[in-house]
């Protein structure tokens, strides 16, 4: 079985890909320093605890393993942490890439899939937005993302390592089997949120702002299913093995959800009434991002299957496991 490293495959959408990959026939090695991550996450594959900052480490995992490619989801993800401390930031997002990209280039691994984001876009143009949508990151979370793709491009065009950026909007839900979920700290993405504010986890769930120039006035979002945003990884390693080139694609539905019906599609799934309050707006939100994803279908041959009422349904799956585990 090829092996696959996949760094931060003890956090929420890494495991998830380990899932994907492990179900395809490949073998998926997890490399990561637990900052975020979840030891008990690491299902499908032997576990590397270390860091991307690690060179030493790195080679040495790389030398013991020897993967093919390598899929690349390690890195802080809170866009409020990243304002607050840009430095941290650019040296794990940035200077960890690099130093993973290096020590990959070092033991001849010359395909990388690696986790963007549609925060690289910044403020919307047009929605849905496409890859060609300007880039220009409002955060130095999305800043991070955004060099990472740039200096894949040069490495590409200079030194023959051909990746994918996926660019995913909102990854939502889990495995239905409630074994991998959605366990951040802070816990900022809104279906968790409102899970825990269901299951009486927190007092109420917030809505940041219902006066956009949206339908119902709350801000609208493309959220997509974790276990899709897998396949779409296991079909990106797939396109680089068959040589495809280096591209970047969004991974969204498509379909923009407000956060008021996101609140009724809780509602129907879990039969109970969401304590709801409303605040102001949060800096730095967007009004609307919604994908296009005609590349993800021509490209990767991937269109998401799991609907809203799937995604809901899973995530209270793992949530009401969460709570048995305690
Ligand atoms: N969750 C989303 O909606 C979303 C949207 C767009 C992009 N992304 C990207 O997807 C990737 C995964 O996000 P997630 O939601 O699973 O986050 P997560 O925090 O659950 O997973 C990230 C993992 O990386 C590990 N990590 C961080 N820094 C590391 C380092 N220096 N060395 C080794 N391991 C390190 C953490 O311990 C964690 O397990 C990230 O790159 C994120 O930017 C996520």
């Amino acid at each position: 079985m090829p092996v696959v490293l996949v760094t931060g495959g003890a956090g929420y959408v890494g495991s998830h890909a380990c899932l994907a990959l492990h179900q395809a026939g490949f073998a998926p090695v997890v490399y990561d320093n637990l900052s975020n991550g979840h030891e008990a996450f690491v299902q499908w594959g032997p576990f590397e605890q270390g860091d991307i900052l690690d060179r030493e480490r790195l080679d040495a995992v790389i030398a013991l393993h020897r993967p093919v490619a390598v899929m690349h989801f390690a890195a802080l993800i809170e866009v409020g942490e990243s304002v607050l401390q840009p430095a941290r930031f650019y040296r794990n997002n940035v200077i960890g890439a690099l130093t993973l990209i290096e020590a990959a280039q070092a033991a001849g691994i010359d395909k990388i899939v690696f986790s963007s984001t549609c925060a690289t876009y910044g403020e919307p143009v047009r929605v849905p937005m496409d890859e060609g949508h300007p880039q220009e990151p409002i955060n130095p979370y999305g800043r991070t993302k955004l060099m990472i793709e740039q200096a894949l491009s040069d490495l590409d065009r200079h030194a023959g390592l051909r990746s994918v950026s996926l660019r995913y909007f909102n990854a939502a839900g889990a495995d239905p089997e409630g074994r991998i979920g959605e366990r951040h700290s802070p816990e900022t993405h809104a279906i968790p949120l409102a899970i825990q504010a269901l299951l009486g986890q927190r007092a109420s769930f917030s809505v940041f702002g219902s006066d956009y120039d949206t339908a119902d006035g709350t801000a609208v979002r493309d959220y997509v299913h974790v276990l899709d945003l897998a396949d779409a990884h296991v079909r990106a390693l797939r396109y680089l093995m068959d040589g495809g080139a280096t591209t970047a694609i969004n991974l969204g539905t498509g379909t923009g959800t407000s956060v008021r019906a996101l609140i009724g599609a809780i509602e129907a799934v879990a039969g109970a009434a969401l304590p709801v309050v409303e605040a102001q707006r949060r800096a730095g939100d967007a009004p609307l991002l919604v994908a296009n994803g005609t590349r993800a279908r021509e490209v990767l041959g991937w269109s998401p299957s799991r609907d809203l009422a799937e995604i809901v349904g899973s995530a209270l799956t793992w949530h009401r496991a969460e709570l048995t585990r305690g």
